[in-house]
């Protein structure tokens, strides 16, 4: 039976790491936590995921980084940070007194990069390494690790023969079929895989005939992207056998319920805290309760979705001839 408060309800694990509940911050969107520490207590949200740190300090992209848009926002910051000496130093003894469970995002430009990270992180003791193969801000977009399967794997790999916590890809949705890096990370030994990154897109100023971001373009992240975030969830929990960590657009404990629903054991959290720092505690306790009500627990709803109509049918063994065309389909699709 669950307790009183229902945390019994929340409990989840991401392969070997456990989780008293299922929200965790989004890299990039919350700092180390540090900056949000007087907002709400967060030693009550599942993990805190940092902002990716590099070996070396990065000054990051031309300003503007930010542009809103309707129902998200475009970040353009290129990997900003103060380093691995400055974050091990610095702000990893800050952040282990905020929450029992740490993640540390890291990124590199190579192979060697990751693998210097990873060591590091690891000696210095936190609970897991999101590796991110997936910034679109750098290196002209060109997202080397996370466009290719053998790539991901590499990368991966490489972490995992010197990583003692457990490793989480993170990918990218710009891709023709993210299912295949999914696979990809697997094959390198990855842990979970952290889906998604963020959409490439841009904003414009007719007037000055010029982009808003001073790069040019930028990373789509927010509510706009969420159905796009539950689809490839949904796909990569269905490919793989580690688990999925779903991020892009949860706001609300109903968004980390679809997420878990549609596969996700655990939900991170992003875009919402720049407009409320204290949200991802108040999607804590909302989830505990809507949890009690409907008498379910994340344990159960993980992957409930039944398969849809199209997926079903489009597995079915073909038979014959296609089925005739609608009538007026091709008068709409040339419209
Ligand atoms: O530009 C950035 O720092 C974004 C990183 C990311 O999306 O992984």
């Amino acid at each position: 039976m669950p307790d009183s408060c229902g945390s019994s309800l929340l409990q989840t694990s991401i392969g070997p790491l456990q989780l008293a509940n299922p929200v965790l911050s989004a890299s990039g969107t919350y700092g180390s936590g540090w900056e949000a520490r007087d907002f709400s207590p967060l030693s009550r949200v599942g993990a805190l995921v940092s902002k990716t740190v590099t070996v070396k300090p990065r000054h990051g992209n031309p300003p503007p980084r930010i542009a809103e848009t309707p129902s998200g926002m475009l970040n353009s910051i290129g990997l900003e940070n103060k380093g691995a000496d400055y974050f091990l130093a610095e702000t990893l003894p800050r952040m282990k007194t905020l929450c029992p469970r740490i993640v540390i995002n890291i990124g590199g430009e190579a192979v060697d990069e990751f693998v210097e990270l990873a060591e590091r992180f690891c000696q210095a003791g936190v609970d897991a390494l999101e590796v991110n193969l997936s910034c679109p801000n750098v290196q002209e977009g060109r997202l080397l690790f996370s466009t290719d399967a053998r790539m991901c794997e590499r990368a991966v790999a490489a972490v995992k023969r010197v990583a003692n916590v457990p490793v989480f890809a993170k990918l990218s949705p710009n891709v023709t079929d993210i299912v295949s890096i999914a696979k990809g990370a697997e094959q390198g030994g990855a842990d979970g895989i952290t889906a998604i990154n963020t959409l490439i897109g841009m904003a414009v100023d007719w007037r000055k005939r010029k982009p808003i971001l001073g790069r040019g373009i930028g990373g789509l992240s927010g509510p706009a992207i969420k159905p796009v975030a539950l689809r490839m969830v949904h796909e990569i929990s269905r490919a793989v056998r580690i688990p999925v960590i779903g991020v892009g657009g949860a706001r609300t404990a109903e968004d980390v319920l679809e997420f878990v629903c549609a596969g996700a054991s655990a939900v991170e959290v992003g875009t919402a805290a720049f407009v409320d720092p204290a949200v991802l505690v108040g999607v804590v306790d909302d989830l505990a309760r809507l949890l009690a009500g409907a008498n379910t627990s994340i344990a159960e709803l993980r992957g409930s979705l039944a398969a849809p109509i199209a997926a079903q049918a489009s597995h079915a063994p073909t038979q014959g001839a296609c089925p005739a065309p609608q009538r007026g389909a091709e008068g709409a699709a040339s419209r």
